[in-house]
């Protein structure tokens, strides 16, 4: 549980949420343990509602993991949709590729291996979602290339964008994160609010997502 939504109110809504999907509810219970950090089921629901409100057949997500949004993602996709998705540590893509095909999204999900800030030169857009999910000392680095991949009117989600809180000042009485990333968020959402072709209004659940929309004109 994080700092932003008291505990209880994250409890509600979990109780709200029924996906009712055996292969996320497996790799979230694996993950109680293991703990990476990936987004839970309520950022999960939202990432969902978003492809499916925009209607998206081509998304990007940067920071697979193992598969875990990467599935959400790939499950509001019509057939034919497509999720490209990167991910730099070896052994995690290929864990969220076994993810994708153990959740029969194989034919929908892909996952590039390797550093995003080289990759995102090598893939061509227009995407209707984009996800950033990366490393968080990149999302200022990459903003710009990453809105001209996005598609007029399609989204940007940013996830950790309140990072625990730690991005308010006064909010913690002691910061644990490290704070080279969180100036960089902080940056990044000073650079999200001043953008020109965006326009971003952000939700506080869990960590902080952040919704942009490209502006079409
Ligand atoms: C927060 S985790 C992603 C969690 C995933 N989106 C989920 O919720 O299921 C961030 C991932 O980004 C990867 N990553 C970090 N820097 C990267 C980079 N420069 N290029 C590609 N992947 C990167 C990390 O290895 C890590 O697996």
């Amino acid at each position: 549980m994080g700092q932003i939504v008291p505990d209880a109110v994250e409890r509600y809504l979990a109780g709200l949420n029924r996906a009712g999907d055996a292969v996320l509810d497996d790799l979230a219970r694996a993950n109680q343990v293991r703990q990476l950090p990936l987004v839970d089921a309520e950022v999960g629901a939202l990432l969902r509602v978003l492809a499916t409100a925009v209607g998206a057949t081509r998304i990007l997500e940067i920071g697979t993991a193992i598969g875990y949004s990467g599935i959400w993602l790939a499950r509001a996709l019509p057939p034919g949709g497509m999720l490209v998705s990167m991910e730099m540590d070896a052994d995690r893509a290929r864990e969220a590729r076994e993810n994708f095909e153990r959740a029969g999204v194989s034919d929908r999900a892909s996952v590039i291996v390797g550093d995003a800030q080289r990759m995102l030169a090598k893939v061509s857009g227009p995407f209707d979602l984009i996800f950033q999910d990366g490393d968080k000392r990149l999302y200022t680095p990459l903003l710009d290339r990453l809105v001209a991949l996005l598609r007029p009117g399609g989204l940007l989600v940013t996830d950790n964008v309140l990072w625990d809180g730690e991005v308010v000042p006064g909010f913690v009485p002691a910061a644990v994160r490290d704070p080279v990333e969180t100036r960089a968020i902080a940056e990044y959402n000073e650079a999200l609010a001043i953008h020109p072709q965006l326009v971003t209004a952000t939700v506080p659940l869990r960590d902080g997502v952040s919704i942009s929309v490209k502006r079409t004109a």
